[in-house]
């Protein structure tokens, strides 16, 4: 399959998401990071602001909650029309319930792991899930390096779906760049979120295109 590429609008110029998100038209999908300053020391957008970016994209909308009640709030853009809506391990109380909500409201379920969180004990629900995001770097914040520790995570994932015969992605979030994005490609990750590498590019769109082909390679 081939590479995806989800630009992050999170380093976008949000005075101006609209022209922002139609600088990233070769895009896969658009990658909106909802953070609430309690499941992370940062604080983004809510519901109001992510419906319109979804009526306005010309792509579909990628939505990553960092948000405590995941419970609460994950169907709630699901219902607001994102194509996919990842919500984290470590918030959510009824994981699996979530994800099924999440499919029977017509979007794509998906979990996110914290870099220190472990993949085992998910492995024996892959099915319930069309997405697992490994985390990259620490959720909060745009532009932080890339942890390489994360990267056995995604092979030990990728194991499990070669041998279980799953077709859940695998996405990654945090420091991806012309310089990672391959080590992160061949470790298993078929979706990749980039927002500093992307929207810090003269041309974002050429700059996709360049990420596509290495993690293609
Ligand atoms: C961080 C967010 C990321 C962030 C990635 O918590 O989930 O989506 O925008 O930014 P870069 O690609 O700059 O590491
Ligand atoms: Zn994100």
């Amino acid at each position: 399959m081939p590479a995806l590429i989800s630009p992050s609008i999170l380093s976008a110029d949000f005075a101006n998401l609209e022209r922002d998100l139609h600088r990233i038209g070769r895009a896969d999908y658009a990658h909106v990071d909802v953070m609430d300053n309690h499941f992370v020391p940062n604080l983004t957008l809510g519901l109001p602001v992510v419906q319109r970016i979804i009526e306005v994209a010309p792509m579909p909308v990628d939505v990553h909650l960092m948000v405590e009640d995941a419970d609460r709030w994950a169907v709630e853009y699901a219902r607001a029309g994102a194509a996919s809506v990842t919500f984290h391990a470590e918030a959510a109380q009824a994981p699996v319930r979530l994800a099924r909500e999440l499919r029977a409201a017509g979007t794509r379920a998906s979990i996110a792991l914290r870099p220190a969180t472990p993949v085992e004990p998910i492995l024996d629900l892959l099915p319930e899930f069309d997405m697992v995001l490994v985390m990259t770097v620490e959720p909060g914040f745009g532009g932080q390096s890339f942890i390489e520790g994360t990267l056995p995570k995604i092979r030990r994932l990728r194991a499990a779906l070669d041998e279980q015969g799953g077709d859940t992605w695998i996405q990654v979030d945090g420091g991806v760049s012309r310089s990672t994005i391959a080590t992160v490609a061949q470790a298993g990750a078929n979706v990749f979120v980039a927002g500093s590498a992307v929207y810090g590019a003269d041309d974002p769109d050429a700059e996709i295109d360049t990420l596509r082909a290495l993690a293609d390679e």
